[in-house]
Order: C-alpha cells, then structure tokens, then sequence
C-alpha cells in the first residue's frame, strides 16, 4: 500500500510530504489520520526538533479534502460528516496549530481549500514562487470546514479575508505574503533549502524555550491582552526553573555559545506553573506588593 504520508529527517529536522501526487495530495481520512499519528510520533522523539510539511509532486501541497469520500459522509447526513469529516481535519489544524515543535509548512505547489488551512493553522511557511491559493469551498455551496472562517480574518483581517471565502478566486504567493499567510517566497528550486534553513536558525535555540514560545503564541492569541500576559507569565514561570534558561543567562554573562541540555519534558508542572504565573499577575497589578513566588529559585 503506497505511503500516504512520507518521512525522513535532516539535521534534526522531520520532512513529511503529502503523498497522494495524482490526487493533487488531496486530504482523505487516512492521508488525515497518518499525518496524526506521525505528528504524535514526532512530539516525543527526541531526535526530532522541528517539522517541515510539504506536498509530493509538481503541482500540488494539498487540493483540499478528498471531495469524493466527504461527500459520502454528507449523503449520510450532517451527524456523519460532522464526526468523519469536519470533526477529523479541524483535529488535525488545531494540533498542527498548537504543536509543541516549530512546523514550517513548505508550499510547493496548489495550496486550496483544506491545503491553505493547514497552511492557516501552522506557524510559520515558505512558498514557492509556483505556489497558488485559493478558499474554493463557496463553489461548491458550502463554508470551509477545518478552521478557514476563522483563522484567516484572525490573520488577514475581516475584510480581505472574508473577499477571499466569499470569491473563491486563486491568489498569488505575493498575496499570500501580503496577508501575512506566509513568511516568504522563494524561487521554487529554494524551497526545501530555505525552510531547512528556517528550520536550522530555530533549532539551535533552546528547545524548551521554543517550545513555550509556540505555546504562548498559540494560546495567548485568541485571549484578551490580559489573559494573554498570564500566559506569557505562566510560560516563563515554566521555564524560570529549567537549566536552559540558567545556561542561556551564564552564557551570555560570560560572552560564550550556550549549549543546551536538548530537552523539554521537564517543564511538565502546568500546575505549579499557573499558580506561579497567578502571583506574577497580582504581584504586577500591585495586590501583593513585593511578594516573590516562593519556589522560583534565584536566577
Ligand atoms: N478531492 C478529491 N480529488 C481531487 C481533489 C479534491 N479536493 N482535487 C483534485 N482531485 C483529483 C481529481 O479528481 C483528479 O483525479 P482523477 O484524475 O482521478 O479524476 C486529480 O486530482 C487531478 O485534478 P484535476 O481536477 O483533474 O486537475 P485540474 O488541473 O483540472 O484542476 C483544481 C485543479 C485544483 C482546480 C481542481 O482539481 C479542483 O478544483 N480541485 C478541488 C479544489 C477544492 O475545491 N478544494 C476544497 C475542497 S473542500
């Protein structure tokens, strides 16, 4: 059985590619369920610290869900394609969204329908020159399923956003950087080389530290300022007491490279952290002037 999702890693970094070339990669629920489990493999495999997702081919990222099979579950009515087919791709949005790991999705062709909310959700991706949008879903009388309404005015704004659902019209790359989609655009022989090397400027960071940097700017996002800097709060709290942030401090202290210790399971104290993170919060609005958290040892 051919692979759906392909894997190799570089350098620390994974490159999974949508394999279904033919089908433009377009996203059926296997392709759906592989790219999840690959995903869970990842989060806890040491030897991985960041992701780059690209579409096999010439032509295609992703021409969307599989039209064929949803439109399966939606004859069977709106129960079944909630739970098969909707339910199934924001998963995979929101857990591409909030992964613990930096994934750069590499744009390399047709990026339509599902295939541009992947690129939505990610935080951050590089197109080739040769890459193409578009939200197609109102042409086929029906709203974008995997998180399109909702995270593109976040990242667009109402108006361009809502030109672009409400059309359907293809957009260029320029356009997609323009509306803050992507990060840059690259000739297409560039591609892979400029997201490795996207990839490589971040991994030589602490992994902690860019772990609580994705989780900050994912959670904080969709928040008031206010709940937002209490995540932030709680996300340095998380790493006052790791041995990165002492080594990136006595590094720089000491005008030397910091070497890490290379992981980030240890922050795994949510709930110590939020109370830290609470009394940052009141100590900062002035209701318990001076009082410092306790077990925050000294930096
Ligand atoms: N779902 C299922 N199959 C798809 C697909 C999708 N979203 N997009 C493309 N394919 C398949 C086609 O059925 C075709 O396979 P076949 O030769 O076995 O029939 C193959 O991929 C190539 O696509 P084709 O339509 O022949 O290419 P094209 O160059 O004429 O058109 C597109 C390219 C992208 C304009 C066209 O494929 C398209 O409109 N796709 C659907 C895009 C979409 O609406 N996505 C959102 C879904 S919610």
């Amino acid at each position: 059985m051919t692979e759906l999702v392909l894997s190799e890693t570089r350098d620390r970094v994974a490159i999974l590619t949508l394999n279904r070339p033919d089908k433009l990669n377009a996203l059926n629920y296997a392709l759906i369920d592989r790219l999840l489990s690959r995903l869970d493999q990842i989060e806890t495999d040491d030897g991985v610290r960041a992701v780059i997702l690209t579409g096999a081919g010439e032509r295609a990222f992703s021409a969307g869900a599989d039209i064929h099979e949803f439109s399966l579950s939606v004859a069977e009515g709106a129960d079944v394609a909630l739970r098969d087919f909707v339910t199934r791709g924001q998963r995979l949005t929101a857990r591409l969204e909030a992964f613990r790991k930096p994934v750069i999705a590499a744009v390399n062709g047709l990026a339509f329908g599902g295939g541009c909310e992947i690129i939505e959700a990610v935080p951050l991706a590089i197109a080739s020159d040769r890459a193409l949008f578009a939200k197609p879903e109102i042409k086929l009388a029906m709203p974008p399923t995997f998180g399109g309404t909702q995270r593109l005015p976040r990242l667009a704004g109402r108006k361009r956003a809502l030109e672009l659902l409400l059309t359907g019209d293809a957009f260029s790359p320029a356009r997609a950087l323009e509306l803050g989609l992507v990060n840059q655009v690259v000739p297409h022989g560039q591609l892979t080389p400029a997201a490795l090397d996207l990839a490589r400027r971040i991994v030589s960071h602490s992994q902690a530290a860019v772990a609580s940097i994705l989780a900050a700017v994912a959670r904080g996002l969709n928040q008031s300022i206010a709940e937002g800097l209490l995540v932030e709060a709680e996300q340095f709290a998380r790493m006052a007491p790791t041995a990165d942030l002492r080594e990136g401090l006595n590094a720089w202290v000491e005008r030397r490279k910091p070497t890490y210790d290379g992981t980030w399971t240890h922050i795994t104290r949510p709930a110590e952290a939020r109370r830290q993170a609470r009394r940052l919060d009141r100590t900062a609005s002035g209701d318990m002037p001076g009082d410092r958290p306790s077990s925050m040892p000294p930096l």
